[in-house]
C-alpha cells in the first residue's frame, strides 16, 4: 500500500496528535512560526514540496494533484488538522481537498479585507503568485472586499525561487523587488498585501526599499488564530506538557534534500532540527512534465 492509499483511511483524531502544515516549499515556515508562538503545546508535522516548487509556475491540475497527495501524506502521519500554508495551493485546490480528507482543513488567502479596512490612501499593492492572482477565489475576494480601494496586483515572478535558494537579501533580489514595489509607491499605495507565505521572509528587504511608506499585511497570525478556533471547537487542543517536560519540536519533511528547509528554519526561526527527505508519489509526478522547474 502506498502512503497515498494509506492516507484515505479515516484517522481517529485526538488532541495529542500533531497539526500538519503544508506548503509548496519553505514559505509555510512563516505560518509555522505564528502557530508555534500562539499554540506552543501543539506538536507540528511540516511538509515542504520543494522538489516541485514553485507551484506558481505549474498548471492548475498539477497544483491540485500535489496538494491532495501531500495533504493525504500528512494525514497518514497522524495529523489531526491541516493548514494549507500556501496561497497558491489554497486558491486552486482547497475545496476539492476538503471534500476528500477526514480532518479539519485551514487554508490561507491574501489579506485583501484587512488591507481595504486600513488603507488611508485607498490604494494598496498585492504581491502574490500569478496563479493566485488569476484564481476565481482571489477575484471573488477582490469583489467582496475591495470596495472603494484600488488594488495593484503584481505577480512576484522570481521571488519564491530566490527564497527557495535561501536568498532573502541579494542585490539581484533587491533589484527585482524594487521593480515590483516602486510602481506601487508611485501610484500612492500605503499598504502592501504579502499574498504568498514565502514573502514574509522578505520583510527586512522590503523595509529597506520602502521604509515605512507601506504597511505590510501578513496573515500568518490570523491563520494561527483560525487554527486555534477550529481546534477548540473540535476539542482537539493539545494539553500542556507535564511538569518537567518541554513542548515537542516540529518535525520537518521535504520532498527535496531538505538542506534549504533546515537552513531557513535555523536562521529565520531559530529552530535547529533535522529535515527528513520523503517520497510522496502522486498521479502527475509520474508524468514527464513533472520534473523540477
Ligand atoms: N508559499 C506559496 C504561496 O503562498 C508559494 C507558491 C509557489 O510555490 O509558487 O503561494
Amino acid at each position: 500500500m502506498t502512503s497515498t492509499e494509506a492516507a484515505v483511511l479515516p484517522p481517529l483524531a485526538a488532541a495529542h496528535m500533531p497539526v500538519g502544515i503544508f506548503d509548496s516549499g519553505l514559505g509555510g515556515l512563516s505560518v509555522l512560526r505564528a502557530v508555534r508562538t500562539l499554540l506552543p503545546d501543539e506538536a507540528i508535522v511540516y511538509a515542504a514540496d520543494s522538489l516541485y516548487a514553485p507551484y506558481g509556475e505549474r498548471d492548475d491540475d498539477f497544483i491540485a494533484d500535489r496538494t491532495l497527495a501531500v495533504c493525504q501524506w500528512l494525514v497518514a502521519q497522524g495529523a489531526k488538522a491541516l493548514v494549507v500554508a500556501c496561497n497558491t495551493a489554497t486558491s486552486q485546490a482547497i475545496s476539492m481537498v476538503r471534500e476528500k480528507l477526514p480532518v479539519p482543513l485551514i487554508g490561507v488567502e491574501p489579506g485583501i479585507k484587512p488591507a481595504a479596512l486600513q488603507s488611508k490612501t485607498r490604494v494598496a499593492g498585492v504581491l502574490a503568485t500569478q496563479v493566485t492572482l488569476r484564481s476565481a477565489r482571489f477575484q471573488a475576494l477582490l469583489e467582496r472586499y475591495a470596495a472603494d480601494c484600488r488594488f495593484l496586483c503584481q505577480p512576484g515572478h522570481g521571488l519564491v525561487q530566490a527564497i527557495e535558494r535561501c536568498d532573502v537579501g541579494s542585490a539581484e533580489l533587491r533589484a527585482l523587488l524594487d521593480g515590483y514595489l516602486q510602481p506601487m509607491l508611485d501610484a500612492g499605495a500605503d499598504t502592501l498585501v504579502l499574498g504568498c507565505t514565502h514573502y514574509p521572509f522578505l520583510d527586512t528587504l522590503i523595509r529597506d526599499i520602502v521604509g515605512d511608506r507601506l504597511e505590510l499585511i501578513d496573515t500568518s497570525v490570523a491563520i494561527a488564530r483560525q487554527l486555534e478556533r477550529i481546534l477548540d471547537q473540535q476539542g482537539l487542543r493539545a494539553a500542556p506538557p507535564a511538569p518537567g517536560e518541554t513542548p515537542p519540536l516540529p518535525r520537518l519533511h521535504s520532498t527535496s534534500d531538505g538542506a534549504h528547509l533546515r537552513q531557513m528554519a535555523s536562521s529565520l526561526l531559530n529552530l535547529d532540527v533535522p529535515v527528513e527527505q520523503v517520497l510522496i508519489p502522486s498521479r502527475r509526478t509520474a508524468a514527464p512534465d513533472s520534473l523540477p522547474v
